[in-house]
Order: structure tokens, then sequence, then C-alpha cells
């Protein structure tokens, strides 16, 4: 298949490129290729919403860069958190234009919410499912859209190029398409692409317990990995801190930070209110300071969650702005009008991945990339709550922006078929199963909230008995969805553990128990 334009990721970060490219150029073919259904990604499950300084009387982008630049510790570029900030209003109106609804007071303006680290209502929202109405909103006008072709269960395994290409005289380190596995029928296929964009999204299937689906595989970053683009902060895993308390530990239901922005109380199991000894912004301190002092009080006491206590809040308003989180805890028992939520953190974003600049360009010629994948600039060490969306569509612009200024040469090269020469249909799922729990095992242990270097380099060690089992399996079978993702999550576990060694200095999300600066409570 040849295209002009192929986007990996039918997110929000994939879809508003895709749309935005496709408008302009109508004679240009877009194709996106999505491993699960059309609208399955960490998008669709956003519930806070997006952060956008809407409310000039009491707010203003100022803020929103100090709350930013706070949550990120010191390292966040001041540059990227500027334009991002300061594009949001212009994005949200093409969101509106696309047919996004977002709630509205009764005096037409919107309804804004409040997280952890803003110091303002800056949060536009539809009611606690923002990221399922922006995903509807995309998808309706994708559809609209006839040079659009979207290819759903479709894996991408990885990126064609110069690697690929041998003894042609190709500009060195190019992207030029990836080959796709079609899930369906088995067979794989090249895309030969001018522009390659990746938009895959997060990784919170390594370590088990995620508030994400389980697309979250990581695959653009290990992918990206592999053809040699930079990737960079990849110790700066997010963990949210008020995950549904689930006893077995797996994809969890997230209890939206809103709530707290609602005036929801964190209490441990004797009733005290513990975060006001950890933070003054007490509940609404950032994402970072609020797990860690949960790990912490969990350590200190041996229970397995704290609670979220709504009890005091008015109670119809809370079912009006959080009614699928009110229908959740009441599907497991939990009527919030009496009772606590029981709540653990649950790994939740990265705010490291692959490198681009402010256009989105990663450091291969023709490979962009966008959204949760990336590593721009924005989060620095730790991200604000809803600024992820945000980022998404800004960056998403931008690539736009720079592909309807530059012309992009078209590809002009042999690219082999894919080669699956001496491979054999796998008989050891089990094996896969396996080395998955082991790989979800040792993340969870040796990798998480609070890190030390023991347990870090004895993360290296046993990370390196399954990649070598998994590499062989992989060499001698015919590929398949999970062998590729189990093949992803090792290659971003071996990131996430390497580049955790290298950070000297705990800062935003990395607390290394071995550096010096170290938590109180
Ligand atoms: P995604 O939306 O995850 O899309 C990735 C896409 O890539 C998917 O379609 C996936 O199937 C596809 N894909 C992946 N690998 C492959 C492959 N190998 N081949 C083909 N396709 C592939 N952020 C906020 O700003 N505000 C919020 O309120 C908020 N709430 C959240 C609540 C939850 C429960 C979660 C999980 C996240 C939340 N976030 C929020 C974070 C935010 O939703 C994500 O960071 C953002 O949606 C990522 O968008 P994306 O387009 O980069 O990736
Ligand atoms: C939430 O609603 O708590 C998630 C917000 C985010 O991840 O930005």
């Amino acid at each position: 298949m040849i295209t002009d334009y192929l986007v990996i990721g039918s997110g929000i970060a994939g879809l508003t490129f895709a749309v935005k490219i496709a408008e302009e150029f109508p004679e240009r073919k877009v194709v996106i290729v999505t491993k699960d259904s059309e609208d399955e990604s960490n998008t669709k499950y956003a519930q806070g919403g997006v952060a956008i300084v809407l409310d000039k009387d009491q707010d203003s982008f100022k803020k929103h860069i100090k709350d930013t630049l706070i949550a990120g510790d010191g390292l966040c570029d001041e540059a990227v958190v500027k334009m991002v900030v300061e594009e949001g209003p212009k994005r949200l109106e093409e969101l509106l234009l696309w047919g996004a609804n977002f709630d509205t007071d009764p005096d037409g303006a919107f309804s804004l919410g409040k997280e952890g680290g803003h110091s303002e209502y800056r949060i536009i929202h539809h009611k606690d499912i923002t990221g399922y109405e922006i995903e509807r909103a995309l998808l309706t006008r994708v559809r609209q859209l006839p040079n659009i072709e979207l290819l759903p269960y479709h894996f991408a395994i990885d990126l064609i190029t110069d690697h690929h290409i041998k003894d042609s005289g190709v500009k060195p380190k190019t992207c030029y398409g990836a080959y796709v596995l079609n899930q369906k029928t088995g067979y794989i296929f090249t895309v030969k692409a001018n522009s390659t964009l990746l938009a895959t999204g997060g990784i919170g299937k390594v370590y088990g317990h995620t508030t994400n689906p389980t697309i979250a595989t990581g695959d653009g970053i290990a992918m990206a990995y592999r053809a040699k683009a930079r990737v960079k902060d990849m110790e700066f895993v997010q963990f949210h801190p008020t995950a549904l308390y689930d006893v077995e530990g797996g994809s969890s239901f997230l209890i939206s930070e809103a709530v707290r922005g609602f005036g929801a109380y964190l209490r441990n199991k004797k009733g005290y209110r513990f975060i006001p000894d950890y933070d003054d912004r007490a509940e609404l301190a950032s994402r970072d300071i609020v797990s860690q002092s949960i790990d912490n009080e969990l350590k200190k006491s041996g229970d397995a969650h704290v609670f979220l206590d709504c009890t005091h809040l008015d109670i119809e308003k809370f079912k009006k702005h959080f009614p699928n989180i009110y229908d959740k805890c009441l599907e497991n028992h939990i009527d919030i009008e009496t009772d606590w939520i029981p709540v653990v953190p649950a790994s939740h974003y990265l705010c490291g991945g692959i490198q681009v600049d402010k256009k989105g360009k990663t450091t291969l010629e023709n490979l962009f990339a966008c959204g949760e994948c990336t590593r721009t600039g924005l989060h620095g060490a730790n991200r604000l709550a809803s600024n992820s969306l945000l980022e998404a569509l800004v960056y998403a612009h931008n690539i736009y922006k720079y592909h309807s200024k530059h012309k992009l040469e078209a590809v002009n090269v042999e690219i082999p078929l894919w080669n699956e020469e001496g491979t054999v249909i796998t008989k050891e799922h089990v094996l896969i199963q396996h080395n998955l729990k082991e790989l979800q095992a040792l993340m969870r242990d040796y990798v998480g909230i609070v890190r030390n270097n023991a347990r870090l380099k004895r993360a290296v060690k046993r990370l390196d008995v399954i990649y070598t089992e998994v590499e062989d399996l992989y060499r001698e079978s015919k590929v398949t969805t999970s062998l590729c993702e189990l093949r992803n999550m090792i290659n971003v576990a071996h990131l996430i553990i390497n580049q955790s060694l290298e950070r000297k200095e705990n800062k935003g999300g990395y607390f290394n128990s071995d550096n010096i600066n170290v938590i109180v409570g």
C-alpha cells in the first residue's frame, strides 16, 4: 500500500492530525492504522477534561504556565509550556467546530472544573466522559472525509527505515512507513508513506495495575527506539493517586482527580485526613506528591488502600457532574453518599517518550510523533492534570502546519516485503502469558512509585532473561499481536529501568530512596 500520510493510532493525537491534513489536502491520501476498534484508546477513557484558560477575569495564561512549571518540578521546557498553554483556546474552537460538546453553566459559559496542581478552575469537560465525547466527534469528522482510509484491527509491527533497504544510497536515518499486520487475516503488508506519524499512546499495561486500557503497550515508543530515534525521560511514569481499589490489581477504573477538585477528602482507614501533613495544598497538591504520600501511608500502615470520602458533598450536583463514576461505584456496591471509596495509586501516564521538537519532528527524517508517546518538554518530571489532551491537540496542529508549509518528497525506494522465512505458528502462548505476568510483577515490585538502586539493578537482570526468551521466540515465530506487544513492553521496561538508573536526583514523579532528597510524613 502507498500513501501520502501514514498515521499509526486513532486517539486524539492521530485523529486530530488526520482530520486537519485531510481537510487541507483533499487530493492526498491519509491512511490510519489502529490495532483495536476505531475508538479504543486512552483518549476514550479520559474523564476530567482539557485544561484551557477561558475565564480571563479570574485566570490567565501566566497562571496556567506557572502551575505547569511547578508540577514539572523544574524540568519543563518553558518555551514549550508557553506555546501549548497559549494555543489552547484556538484548538478548543476547532474541537467545537467538529461537533464536540462541553458542559456549560446556566449562564451559557463553559463549566470549569479544578484538579490537582491547578490554582484556578480551568478544566472544560463533558460530564466525566470528556475523552469519549472528543473521540466521538473526531471519528464522526474522519468518516466525512473521503481521503482518509481508517483501518481498525491493523497492528503496526515495525517502522521501515534504511536498515531495511540495503545498498540503495538512501538518506540515512529516514522513515519510509511501516510493516502492518492485518489482525483478522494474519497478512503482513508494507505501507509506504511519504510521512509517518506515531500516535500510539501510553504504556500503562507494562505495569499491569493501570488506569489504561489494554492497548497501552508502548508500541510506538518501542518501534521508534528500535529504529534508533531518540527516546527520553522514560523514568517519569505518572501514577494516578485514585484508581478504584481492585483486589486483582489489574486494569482499574479511575476516580477522576476532578472529584478531589469538587471537594472530596482522602482518608486512611482510621478516618484521618493525612494529605495536609504532606503538602499545604492538601488533596489538590500535584499528582506526584499525592501518589507518593498515599504510597508512604500504605507502607506505614500495611493497608491495601486508602479512601476517598465524598459523603459531605452535594450528591445531586455530584451525580450531574460525575454520572459515570457514580454509577461505577454503585455497580461495585459503593454508595458514595454514605460509603467511602477505596482507592490506590495506579500507573496512569508516561511523561517521557519519543523526543520531538515543537513541530512534532522526531530525530528520524519523515517520522513525526504526537500525543502520549512523545516527550515534548511540556510535562517535565510530572504532568499537570488535564494537560495531555491539550498537548495532543496543539502538537497535532503544529505537525499539520509543518506539512502544509513543507513539500514532502515522495518515497522513491524499493521496500522489501516482510520476511517470515523459517518462522512457524507459535504454540508457546503459555510462554507469552507467563513472561507478561513476570514483566508486570517486576515493574510493580522493583520499578514502582518509590524505587531504589538495588531493586532497579535486580530488575535489569530479571528483564534480561525475559528479553532473551522473547527475542528467541520472536525470531522463530510468525508474529502475533500479543507477541509483538510483549516484545514492545520489554523494550519500554528496559528504557524505564535504565533511564531511572541514570537519574541521580529525585524530581516530580521520580523518587529513588537512595537519592538525597527524601519525602516527609
Ligand atoms: P491514545 O488515545 O491512547 O491512542 C493511541 C492509539 O494508538 C490507539 O488507537 C491504539 O489502539 C493505537 N495503537 C497503539 N499501538 C498501535 C500499533 N502498534 N499499531 C496500530 N495502532 C496502535 N488526559 C487529560 O488531559 N485529561 C483527562 O481528563 C484525562 N483523563 C484520563 C483518564 C484515563 C482513565 C486515562 C487512561 C487517561 C487520561 N488522560 C487524561 C490521559 C489522556 O487520555 C491520554 O494521554 C491521551 O488521550 C493520549 O492520546 P493519544 O492519542 O496520544 O493516545
Ligand atoms: C483525571 O480525570 O483524574 C485524569 C486527568 C488526567 O489524567 O489528566
